[in-house]
This record gives C-alpha cells, structure tokens and sequence, in this order.
C-alpha cells in the first residue's frame, strides 16, 4: 500500500493435492482472497516459495504467469463477472479464444463445459436473461473451458441465496468427482461440507488445514 508493507500472509504451508476440494475459511480480512490470488499469479509472494501445476510461480516473469493463467487455472469471483454484452457461450469460450484456439474448436470446448456444468440450452442467453445460480455456472465453465484443471473460487457462492449457493457448491464437488482441483474460500460453514480438506486461517496465518472433521473440531476447539 504506497510505502506502507501489509503483511497479509505469514508462515503459511500448505499442500493440495490433485483431484480434491479445498476450503479455505476464517474471519473477514485473515487471508482467504489474498491466498486465491496469490496461487492464481495474480499476486506474487514476498518471499518463500510457490509451486502450482509444476510451475514455480515464485520464479516466473509476468508473462509466463500470465500465460499460465489463461493455459490452466480457472477463476470464479464472487460477482460471476461475466461480460454483460456477450452470451454465455460468448464469455464461456473467451480463454480459449484469448488463447488462439480457433473459433469453432473454441466454441465446441464452450458447449462441452457448460454441458458440464448444468447449461445445456442457454448457449445464446445473455447474462442478465438467466438466473444469478446461472450466471455463476456459466463462470465455472469459463474456469474449466479447455484443458483446465485447477478452478479457484472466491466466495462463489456469496452473491447467492442458500439453495442456490448448494446448487453451486454441488457443480464444483462434481467437477472434483470428475478430477478437477478445486481451492475455494467461504464464510458459510455449509459448503465446508463438499471439502476433502479445510485451512482455517486468521489473522493472515493458517491456523489448522486436515481432512473435513479433523479441522472443524481444530477450528471449535480454539473458538
Ligand atoms: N489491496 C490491498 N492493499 C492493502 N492491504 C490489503 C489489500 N487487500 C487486502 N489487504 C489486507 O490483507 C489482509 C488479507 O485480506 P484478504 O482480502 O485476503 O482477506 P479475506 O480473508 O479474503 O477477507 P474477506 O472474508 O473479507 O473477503 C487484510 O488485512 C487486508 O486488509
Ligand atoms: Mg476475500
């Protein structure tokens, strides 16, 4: 911040395996977006090191992260932020048009993951002709269009009422059934229950990270 230093993360080690599900969790301001970002390449490390997908992330110039972004790794914010003027299919395939893919192979890829994520049939909707649970599909087949197996999610189901944040949570437990690696943050103590592993941070240190029932009862024991 300016000449200011936050320190937003300290003395944090962890490891995910492929294929699971990660919650990460714990009070406003412990951490949990920062972390997302920072195994997105969208924020670097102070010092320490970071490897994602066999990249050391801590070592790479601007561009390779870019690049590994937009070849890899999925993100879902909070507020879909998808593209108001594109269709669903339109936002869906733009990675891999960012890419270079052509339009047809690009546009198959987009069909093939929204089909995957529950939106047959509303290829050609804009995003405000469906449902806020739509439009936060339709940003996780964004994060999952083309080859890309790493899905990071932001609260994703924070701008949703509760039947639809399970429906959410439900499309992103699937995904990891499927084999997809997913690392999401959360408040809501409900979507812990899709997780294979949960890392409470606060205070910008991780304050336990286990398998489902052995970090909820860390987490009630220090509450
Ligand atoms: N752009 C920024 N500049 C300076 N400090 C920041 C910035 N973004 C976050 N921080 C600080 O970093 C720390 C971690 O913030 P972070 O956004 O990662 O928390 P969080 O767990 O995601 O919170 P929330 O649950 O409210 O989303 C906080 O102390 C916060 O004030
Ligand atoms: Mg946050």
């Amino acid at each position: 911040m300016g000449r200011q230093t936050v320190t937003a993360l300290r003395d944090i080690s962890l490891s995910v395996p492929a294929g699971t599900l990660t919650a990460l969790t714990g009070p406003s301001g412990s951490g949990k977006s920062t972390l997302l970002h920072l195994i997105a390449g969208l924020e670097r490390v102070g010092s320490g090191t970071l490897d994602v997908l066999g990249s050391e992330l801590h070592a790479c110039t601007s561009a390779e992260l870019s690049a590994l972004r937009l070849r890899e790794i999925g993100f879902v914010h909070q507020d879909f932020s998808l593209l108001a003027d594109l269709t669903l299919i339109e936002n869906v395939r733009l990675p891999l048009e960012a890419l270079g893919t052509a339009r047809g192979d690009a546009t198959a890829a987009a069909r093939a993951a929204m089909g995957r994520v529950g939106l047959a049939g509303l290829e050609e909707r804009f995003p405000a002709e469906v449902s806020g649970g739509q439009q936060q599909r339709a940003a996780i087949a964004r994060a999952i269009v083309g080859e890309r197996t790493l899905v990071l999610a932001d609260e994703p189901t924070g701008s949703l009422d509760s039947r639809t944040g399970a429906e959410i949570m439900d499309v992103l437990a699937q995904l990891r059934d499927e084999g997809v690696t997913v690392v999401l943050s959360t408040h809501n103590p409900a979507n812990l229950a899709h997780a294979d592993r949960i890392a409470v941070l606060h205070d910008g240190t991780l304050v336990s990270f286990g398998t489902a029932d052995s970090s909820v009862s860390a987490e009630a024991g220090t509450a």
